[in-house]
């Protein structure tokens, strides 16, 4: 029978806290597309790789710990879990509670949530609650339900959930054939930058802050070097740039509008063993690198996830990238969560022409895009 990718407990079963016989869900999360990206290279002088974590089954990265958060719940017997989240980690976690035959309730900032992951915790059967302030609202309000209830929590502070996120860096690092020289990604809870630095590490044979125990250190080192970790936040969500938690953080980027990150230590420890750095990126930019890599690298990303993009192209143009490195960002999220952002004020309706060839030829352009359709050549 032809191979499947098999999910991320039975793919990495030496590495994960779970053992022979323990319940597992998946959805078949993980094994995502590492891509070049040669307009990325011309823009930096690296040479720069795209980890579309958009391909997985929920369309975010967040499958990665949901699988783990999710099967370690159905090992307590608890029969409920919750998140707080801006929409993916709900999305994803309603997906596998279905999975796992469990009740999901989520707990989101109202109206701040992108359409598609909206439509999917709905589909998936959550319980929707909406209110009328932030994610860091939320995160508390989920915080204390669960410490008083008999509900799981699934955010990630849960250390399930980075164990499962930090296999992101193991792929990267089986196809590379070793660490990049550079990791970027966009930094919202900051609980993605402290998996990615606890996979880089474990596979180098170290272990760090966050680390949930140190059976996967007693393995042979897979990797030889570790990169330097950049972090990207929006310009108006930007409390590890600034030093100080955001009262009311705002962006475009939904996913990462957050003003007082659970994971701060952490991603400030990543930070600094890896000796890089968090910056911050307009909406501006963040739009900008979106469009880059839809119209020049083929891959469509939410906002959010363009951020990381957004901040390496920020840091060439300041001459911060080294020649020649080998980067890797991570696309976080599907562009398919978010087509308002993405289409932005553009027109899709379309005036239709004539059921013929001729009506189709004569048109003046076969889209609603900016760009006429190229001429086939002669
Ligand atoms: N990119 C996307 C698409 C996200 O959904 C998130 C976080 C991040 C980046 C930032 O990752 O929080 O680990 O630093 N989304 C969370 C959610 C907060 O609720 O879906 P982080």
């Amino acid at each position: 029978m032809a191979h499947q990718w098999r999910g991320l407990i039975a793919e990495y079963p030496d590495r994960l806290p779970f053992g022979e016989g323990d319940p597992v869900v998946t959805l078949r999360e993980g094994g995502t597309p590492l891509v070049h990206a040669p307009a990325l290279d011309a823009r930096t002088g690296a040479t720069v790789y795209v980890k579309v974590e958009g391909a997985n089954p929920t369309g975010s990265f967040k499958d990665r710990g949901m699988t783990t958060a999710i099967s370690r719940v159905l090992q307590t017997g608890v029969k409920v879990v919750a998140c707080a989240s801006t929409g993916n980690t709900s999305a994803s976690a309603a997906a596998y509670a279905v999975a796992a035959g469990l009740q999901s309730a989520v707990v989101l900032p109202a109206g701040k949530i992108a359409a598609g992951k909206l439509a999917q915790a709905i589909v998936h059967g959550a319980t929707l609650v909406a209110v009328d302030g932030n994610f860091d609202d939320c995160l508390r309000i989920v915080r204390e339900l669960t410490e008083t209830h008999p509900v799981a929590l699934v955010n990630s502070v849960n250390p399930y959930r980075l164990q499962g996120q930090k296999t992101a860096a193991f792929e990267i690092v089986d196809q590379l054939g070793d660490a990049p020289d550079i990791h970027v990604l966009p930094v919202g809870n900051a609980g993605n930058i402290t998996a990615y630095w606890m996979g880089y590490s474990e596979y180098a044979g170290r272990t760090t802050l966050a680390s949930l125990d140190e059976t996967a250190t007693r393995l042979p080192a897979a990797s030889t070097k570790l990169p330097e970790m950049w972090g990207v936040q929006a310009w108006g969500a930007a409390p590890l740039v600034l030093g100080e938690p955001v009262d009311e953080p705002e962006t475009v980027a939904t996913a990462i509008r957050i003003g007082n990150p659970a994971s701060w230590k952490y991603a400030e420890a990543a930070r600094d063993d890896s000796h890089g750095w968090i910056d911050r990126v307009t909406d501006e930019r963040i739009l900008a690198a979106q469009a880059v890599l839809a119209a020049e690298v083929g891959v469509f990303v939410e906002p959010a996830s363009a951020a990381s993009v957004a901040g390496l192209i920020q840091a060439a143009e300041a001459g911060r990238v080294p020649q020649g490195a080998t980067i890797v960002c991570t696309v976080t999220g599907n562009g398919l969560k978010d087509t308002a952002t993405a289409l932005g004020g553009r027109e899709v309706d379309i005036d239709p022409i004539a059921p013929t060839v001729e009506a189709a030829v004569a048109a003046p352009a076969l889209c609603c895009g900016s760009r006429a359709p190229r001429p086939r050549a002669a």
